[in-house]
């Protein structure tokens, strides 16, 4: 689809394309930056055989953002989130987190950056099975060697808030894929963290679950967490305030749900990701 053509689709709404860095700069005037990854690469391979999984992707996530990632499969959306998180260093580019360029931390700064900013939900729970749900959700406390006070207090509190106090003394294996989804979540929570982070957190869970987990991480934005989400799902990203769409490595578009309803930002999101299943169709 060309810019005319995405335009028209989306006359009178208030949809706004990248077309650029000029315009997120716009745009990041009104809002606190948070975290900003500027202008980045991710390349794999040896020199002559080297493929990008980036290829000079910026966003800038503001405080209190609920922004998802979508893109087809390869697109690059793991890689993204996985360098803004931490977890894997870009080949070339900047990522501040408040004005504080994360990639000059040494090991144990960049710990302690993630222990208390960072929370992680995966789309395979990561849950460790001959732990009980209670150490699970102890363990980003212990590795930042909490007192035990501290530990039973912070878990309590997470543990009333998400309802899996019954969990505790079980194993992951004893639990449902929702349940531990919610383990899950409340091991991501139990610091209190600015971000919370997830990738296709909802992809083993059943619709039901999912939008448990969304209406749960929906209100934790609006008590002022930040969150970055990669997901497949349309209505899944309906739940977001801004969407991402990867393709081959770079932004491809950007659409915000400003003052639109759930259902008529859902319905956007249909727009775009059918064009997108359409142009796959007209390939083959
Ligand atoms: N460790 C690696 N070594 C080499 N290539 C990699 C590595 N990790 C990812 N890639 C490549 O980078 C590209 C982007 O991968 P990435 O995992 O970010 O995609 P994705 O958008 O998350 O896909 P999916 O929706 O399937 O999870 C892909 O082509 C992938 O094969
Ligand atoms: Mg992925």
């Amino acid at each position: 689809m060309d810019l005319e053509e995405f335009e028209k689709l989306n006359s009178g709404l208030k949809v706004l394309l990248f077309k650029g860095e000029d315009e997120v700069e716009e745009d990041s005037k009104k809002e606190t930056d948070l975290l900003v990854g500027n202008n980045l690469y991710k390349l794999y391979g040896n020199n002559k055989e080297e493929s990008a999984a980036l290829k000079g992707v910026t966003l800038r996530v503001h405080e209190g953002d609920f922004i998802c990632i979508m893109g087809p499969s390869g697109s690059g959306k793991s890689t993204l989130i996985n360098l803004l998180s931490t977890i894997d260093e870009p080949t070339r580019g900047t990522i501040k987190f408040n004005g504080k360029n994360i990639l000059s931390m040494g090991e144990r700064e960049i710990a302690k950056f993630r222990y208390e900013n960072l929370g992680f939900i995966f789309q395979n729970f990561n849950l460790i099975d001959n732990l009980t749900i209670k150490e699970n959700i102890s363990i980003p406390m212990l590795l930042a060697s909490n007192s035990m006070e501290e530990i039973e207090y912070k878990v309590n509190r997470i543990v009333e808030k998400l309802d899996i106090r019954d969990l505790l003394n079980k194993y992951p294996y004893e639990c449902s894929g929702g349940e531990n989804q919610r383990v899950a979540c409340a091991r991501a929570l139990v610091t209190s963290p600015k971000i919370i982070v997830a990738d296709e957190p909802t992809g083993n869970l059943d619709t039901k679950n999912s939008h448990e987990l969304l209406t749960m991480l929906q209100r934790l934005n609006r008590e002022g967490t930040t969150i970055l989400m990669v997901t497949h799902d349309n209505m899944i990203a309906s739940y977001s305030q801004k969407l991402l769409f990867i393709r081959d490595g770079r932004v491809d578009k950007i659409l915000k749900r400003e003052d639109l309803s759930q259902k008529e930002y859902f319905h956007k999101i249909i727009d775009i990701t059918s064009k997108e299943s359409q142009n796959l169709i007209d390939i083959l």
